[in-house]
């Protein structure tokens, strides 16, 4: 017999069973939760369901721990990874020059937590949406692998990526979760922000996202991802001499931020400590 399984079960039936009392629910209402189950599960979007109830974050962090150390805070991966981007060297561009919107350049360095010194060839996995907020294979006018890459970082552990600021996006548009959202007064809306995988051999993997500052959902993303640490923090570069530096000809915002990465180590003590709090 599986203990836990036992032990959590009967804490989700009874919190339900006091809902369905203090609300005295009834048994049409019984059957539209049922049918909008029924619906969720036909579209597939039970993901996006624990997703918009905040159930995915809480998951990582528990998963991942998020306490006060120097690494950088892991994040969910969400459903618009792709493996497979164009292997890049540790000065990349990412967006094609047909992409609209403000050029960004994200530089920084590849760390470990357990000495601050710079991982080599560490690789630096990157997906985002465009300026109007949709990734590359939504949107049949951007080609294959737009938006994505696989950076590989120099002897110093550094990396320079050329990109766009990507726009904000809808995430449950069309379906049940759309509905329901819409019934509880709230938004779809997620802050504009990038996706990557950073990855060392002697280092833990880290999946996280780092968001557009200012943006007008930032304060309320749709499934409650944005942490300070993770906003990232924009420079406006328009001196000529900076422009030739960095080999761009127009203005752009600079963004400069470091991936810390856990130690294996590290990472598997945390995990344990995390388990040992749900018992
Ligand atoms: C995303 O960031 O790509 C995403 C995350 C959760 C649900 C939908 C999209
Ligand atoms: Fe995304």
């Amino acid at each position: 017999m599986n203990s836990r399984l036992e032990e959590i079960t009967k804490k989700i039936v009874g919190n339900i069973h006091e809902v369905i009392v203090e609300y005295q629910i009834n048994d049409t209402e019984l059957m539209q939760a049922l049918n909008f189950l029924t619906e969720v599960g036909e579209r597939g979007e039970y993901q996006l369901l624990s997703d918009v109830l905040g159930i995915s974050v809480l998951v990582d962090e528990i998963t991942h721990g998020q306490e006060e150390t120097a690494k950088t805070a892991h994040n969910v991966e969400g459903p618009l990874y792709r493996p497979n981007a164009p292997k890049m060297g540790s000065k990349a561009k990412i967006c094609s020059d047909g992409d609209k919107g403000d050029r960004l350049i994200l530089t920084g360095q590849v760390l470990s937590a357990e000495n601050n010194l710079p991982l080599a060839h560490a690789l630096v996995d990157i997906w985002q949406a465009d300026e109007k907020g949709d990734y590359e294979n939504q949107d049949e006018n951007q080609a294959d692998y737009n938006l994505r890459g696989l950076i590989e970082t120099d002897e110093e552990g550094r990396f320079t990526i050329e990109t766009v600021i990507p726009g904000p996006y809808e995430i449950a548009k069309a379906g049940p979760i759309g509905g329901f959202l819409e019934a509880i007064g709230r938004h779809d809306w997620r802050p504009g922000h990038i996706h990557f995988k950073v990855s060392h051999e002697s280092c833990s993997p880290l999946t996280t996202m780092l968001f557009v500052p200012n943006d007008p959902w930032i304060d309320s993303d749709a499934i409650g991802a944005v942490r300070d640490s993770l906003i990232m923090k924009f420079e406006k570069i328009d001196a000529p001499e900076e422009l030739t530096k960095y080999n761009v000809d127009e203005p752009f915002f600079l963004c400069k931020y470091d991936f810390i990465l856990n130690t294996i180590e590290n990472e598997k003590i945390e995990a344990k400590d995390e388990a040992l709090q749900i018992k």
